[in-house]
């Protein structure tokens, strides 16, 4: 039986609880290197594309903490931040998923060149809608990039202009996404067992 101390031990110590979370996983995707290596090859793509121009990176939270986070430290340009969140709620069906944001107004970016910043596309459903809102607000170009795309047809197309890797349709967490809000602190990114997927 564990006792009280035992307990404080485990909780104390870091690698306790990233194994029990790791064996949550089915398979580990890309480690902490991979993730920074790619992360150096887009934030060079980014800083060459964006050299002579007004960058607004909107982050899209919480998934695309870690991710911003570690981007930007590696983009050297003057560029501002803002955020947003978006929630998406399934209808009957997912083709009638609606994406609800928490902030009232939409960011000030009028004659700036916004890059998007989500941590994963799925059915693309919430970087559409985030797109459509921050039209609004005349900014001179919109693109966008995500960490990871799933390989899946989509009811609409979907235009993304960095993608970190593109993986297979599964549910994945670690480096900032979640399932029921666990897992965003894993430094890496992994396929969850299915039977966590499946248990209410
Ligand atoms: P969408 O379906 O492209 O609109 O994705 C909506 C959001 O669902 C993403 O920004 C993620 O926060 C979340 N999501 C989609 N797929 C996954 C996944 O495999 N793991 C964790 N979160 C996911
Ligand atoms: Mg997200």
């Amino acid at each position: 039986m564990t006792n009280a101390l035992d307990q404080l031990l485990l909780c104390s110590s870091a690698d306790g609880l990233i194994g029990s979370m790791r064996s949550d996983l089915e398979r580990v995707l890309f480690d902490e290197p991979a993730i920074h290596r790619r992360l150096d090859e887009i934030a060079a793509q980014v800083s060459e594309d964006y050299c002579h121009r007004q960058l607004t990176v909107i982050a899209v939270l919480h998934g695309s903490l870690m991710f911003v986070a570690d981007l930007l430290r590696r983009i050297p340009l003057p560029l501002k931040l803002d955020c947003v969140s978006a929630t998406s709620y399934y209808g009957q069906s997912q083709s009638s998923r609606e994406v609800v944001f928490k902030e009232a107004t939409v960011p000030d970016i009028a004659g700036r060149d916004v890059l998007i910043l989500d941590d994963i596309l799925d059915s693309g459903n919430t970087l559409l809608a985030i797109r459509k809102m921050l039209e609004t607000a005349n900014p001179r170009s919109i693109q966008t990039c995500v960490l990871l795309s799933k390989k899946k047809a989509r009811a609409r197309v979907v235009d993304v202009d960095y993608v970190g890797f593109e993986i297979e349709d599964e549910f994945v967490v670690g480096y900032g996404l979640d399932f029921r809000e666990r897992y965003r602190n894993l430094p890496f990114i992994g396929v969850l067992r299915k039977k966590l997927l499946e248990q209410t």
